[in-house]
């Protein structure tokens, strides 16, 4: 992997803040989008601009024609059986809350039980949360060891035959602790649970292949794997999609709507249509198919193996500071390249404000998984993420800010 080549490919690199060279250590949050994404979305805009799936003329059938070849490259790269199990979304978030209010709303009643961990991300929590006050069902919660990883053990007690479905994420947000998602689906399917995953910060980082894992949804963003924002996947099994209602209504999702009477009769599309209401973020899924070539280019054995190089070597060395507390687990093979972490007597909010003094970018707060924050015992956390394109040598020159705060 050459990193310097792929540093050319994404200008924002080579810019400074606050005089300093751009340190970019927030990729959890959203990663950066090099020239071939960002080329492939104007392309779009000056070459083919057209509505998708409407119209016979050829900018329409060009734009459709890409759209859809985006979805065959995100089908394949997560070796998904059928294009048709692939339905866009605006993101993670949106892909959860589908499941939620269309498989949810329709199948959770009163006795059920959902089970979730405490190592969620709140877009895993929330849309739980909410459709329990209308249906009345019982959420769980698997507990978390103190070094931030699953407790299988509590997991495995909290599945009882009314936990109807898991939702689970791969790897936490906070921590970089990777769940093993494929024994964690087996033990639910054996319990006769169904399953879904957060898959945010697992796709863009690691080979994921659904069918292997065996997971019935599994969710990601496109931002956060050099895509625009706005765009994401729900991937789901073909056969649980079917028996779905539709999440939102409009046109694209609908084979006919006829009046008769006072009263329009409606039938859905096929698969995928059905959960993509109206005009859809074409250009973000022509962005995101343009991300996935880039990825592939690369090769996500590549890409972990990188990340998880670069996480051993900054852990390394922010262990030889003795103000710097690092937190999650210390089995590093269970870990993607997120660094949670405290500065003794500095707010996590002041760590990052100090960075940002030196041109790096660190997160800092609750990142939206308080909870986690909680069983942890830690009012906030800084959090150092890498992507392809970060460096030892940014490494030593983050260590070497942290060394010098007083
Ligand atoms: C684990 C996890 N799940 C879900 C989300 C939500 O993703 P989005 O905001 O792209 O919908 C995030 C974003 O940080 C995340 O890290």
């Amino acid at each position: 992997m050459d990193i310097q080549k792929i540093r050319l490919d994404f200008p924002i690199l080579s810019r400074k803040v606050n005089g300093n060279q751009l340190i970019y250590f927030d990729n959890a949050a959203t990663t950066q989008k090099p020239r071939q994404v960002t080329d492939a979305i104007t392309d779009y805009y000056n070459n083919h601009n057209a509505n998708v799936h409407r119209a016979v003329h050829t900018l329409s059938m060009e734009a459709t024609e890409a759209y859809e070849e985006s979805r065959e490259k995100i089908s394949n790269f997560i070796s998904a059986r059928n294009l048709s199990e692939i339905v866009f979304v605006r993101g993670t978030t949106e892909a959860i809350n589908l499941v939620a209010y269309s498989w949810g709303l329709s199948n959770l009643n009163k006795d059920d039980e959902v089970l979730l961990s405490l190592m969620e991300h709140h877009s895993n929590i929330v849309p739980w949360e909410i459709i329990r006050k209308h249906k009345g069902f019982t959420i769980n919660y698997a507990k978390i060891k103190q070094d931030a990883t699953l407790d299988f053990e509590d997991f495995e007690s909290k599945l009882s035959k009314k936990t109807k479905i898991v939702c689970l994420n791969h790897v936490s947000n906070i921590t970089g602790t990777i769940n093993d998602v494929k024994r964690l689906a087996k033990v639910a399917h054996e319990n006769g649970s169904i399953v879904l995953v957060d898959g945010a910060q697992a796709v863009p980082h690691m080979k994921i292949d659904v069918q292997e894992l065996d997971v019935d949804f599994y969710a990601f963003s496109g931002h956060k794997m050099l895509g625009p924002t706005g765009i994401g996947v729900l991937y789901g099994k073909k056969e649980l999609l079917e028996n779905m209602p539709p999440f939102q209504g409009g046109g694209e999702m609908i084979k006919e709507v006829s009046y008769n009477k006072n009263k329009c009769e409606v039938s859905w599309s096929e698969l995928p249509g059905k959960f993509e209401a109206g005009t859809p973020n074409i250009c973000g899924v022509i962005g995101l198919g343009a991300a996935i070539e880039y990825l592939k280019g690369i090769g996500m054995e590549e890409v972990y193996e990188h990340e998880k190089e670069l996480t051993e070597y900054t852990v390394k060395h922010m262990k030889e500071c003795d103000k710097i507390k690092l937190y999650g687990t210390n089995d590093l093979s269970k870990r993607c390249g997120i660094i949670p972490f405290g500065v003794r007597d500095i707010s996590a909010h002041d760590v990052a404000l100090l960075c940002d003094n030196y041109g790096i970018m660190i997160r800092s707060g609750y990142h939206c998984a308080q909870p986690l924050h909680e069983i942890l015992k830690l009012k906030s956390s800084a959090r150092a993420s890498f992507y392809i394109y970060n460096t030892r040598e940014e490494v030593d020159r983050f260590i070497e800010v942290l060394k010098a705060f007083n």
